[in-house]
């Protein structure tokens, strides 16, 4: 598959994959998110790689979320679907993907973008970096498992009012609260992700995979808060708060909700 929306390099038995849409602060269009289930599924298979580094191109963002104007006229079915052929394609293949995926967030890392980075195995950010879920001002709930990997990372209470709140966090406060796993300089945050990814190339394949698989386990529940969010998330494009979240983002304009 030839790539428009992403660069894949391959060196050194890490997979470099850089999300390439500097000019839209990266959002995560339908294309892009093609080429990213493609790359994920290249480095699962693939015997000559044994890492992945997942950053965004430029210095401004990482991923700046979902692209809106996508989705702006979808109904609840499309909703849906936009949430679950992405979580399966995209962000379950990353956090289950058998080898380990480090994201390196080199700015701003919104809705669908702290979503692919927290599917990541790793988080690594740049000092410079903000992140948020700021779906609630759109008139939607995160949709691509971002109400479940971020309460599993950050607990209950954080969870919740990062998302209810929609404010974005700097990456200082993101390491307190356990969201990424170390900040260094913008200048440092490459060779900081590939130190741990050749670090891990050290030890044994099989029984990193392994550790992945079992450690994802970990908070296993019978209710499927992954499913639930699909379902919450497809119906929230039934809403005419939705309407006016997403026509108010694309007009530049502050929205005004009705709770209707
Ligand atoms: N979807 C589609 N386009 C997006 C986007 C997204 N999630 N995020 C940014 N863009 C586009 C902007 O529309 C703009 O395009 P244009 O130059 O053609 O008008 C371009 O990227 C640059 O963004 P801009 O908003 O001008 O940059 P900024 O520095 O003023 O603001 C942000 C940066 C990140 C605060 C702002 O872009 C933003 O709030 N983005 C949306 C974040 C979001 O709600 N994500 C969740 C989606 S579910």
């Amino acid at each position: 598959m030839t790539y428009q929306n992403i660069l894949s390099e391959l060196r050194d038995n890490l997979l470099y994959i850089t999300i390439n849409r500097a000019a839209k602060l990266n959002a995560l269009n339908k294309e892009t998110l093609v080429e990213l289930a493609d790359a994920i599924a290249f480095a699962g298979h693939s015997d000559e790689v044994r890492g992945v580094l997942l950053t965004g191109a430029g210095d401004k963002a990482f991923v700046a979320g979902a692209d809106i104007s996508e989705f702006a006229n979808s109904n609840v079915e499309e909703g849906e679907n936009l949430a679950r052929n992405g979580q399966v394609t995209v962000f379950d293949a990353i956090a289950n993907c058998t080898k380990p995926v480090v994201a390196a967030i080199n700015g701003f890392a919104l809705g669908g973008g702290l979503e692919l980075a927290m599917a990541c195995h790793i988080r690594i950010a740049a000092d410079t970096a903000k992140m948020g879920l700021p779906e609630v001002t759109l008139g939607l709930i995160p949709g691509y498992g971002g109400t479940q990997r971020l309460t599993a990372l950050v607990g209950k209470g954080r969870a919740i009012e990062m998302i209810v709140t929609a404010e974005m966090i700097s990456a200082e406060k993101a390491e307190r609260i356990g969201l990424v796993n170390e900040v260094v300089p913008l200048s440092e945050l490459i060779s900081k992700a590939e130190e741990l990814l050749n670090k891990i190339k050290l030890r044994a394949p099989l029984a990193v995979t392994a550790a992945i698989k079992a450690v994802n386990a970990a908070g296993d529940v019978i209710i499927n808060g992954y499913e639930v969010e699909i379902e919450e998330f497809g119906k929230c494009f039934g809403t005419a708060d939705f309407q006016e979240g997403v026509s108010a983002f694309l007009e530049k304009r502050k929205a005004v909700f009705n709770g209707n």
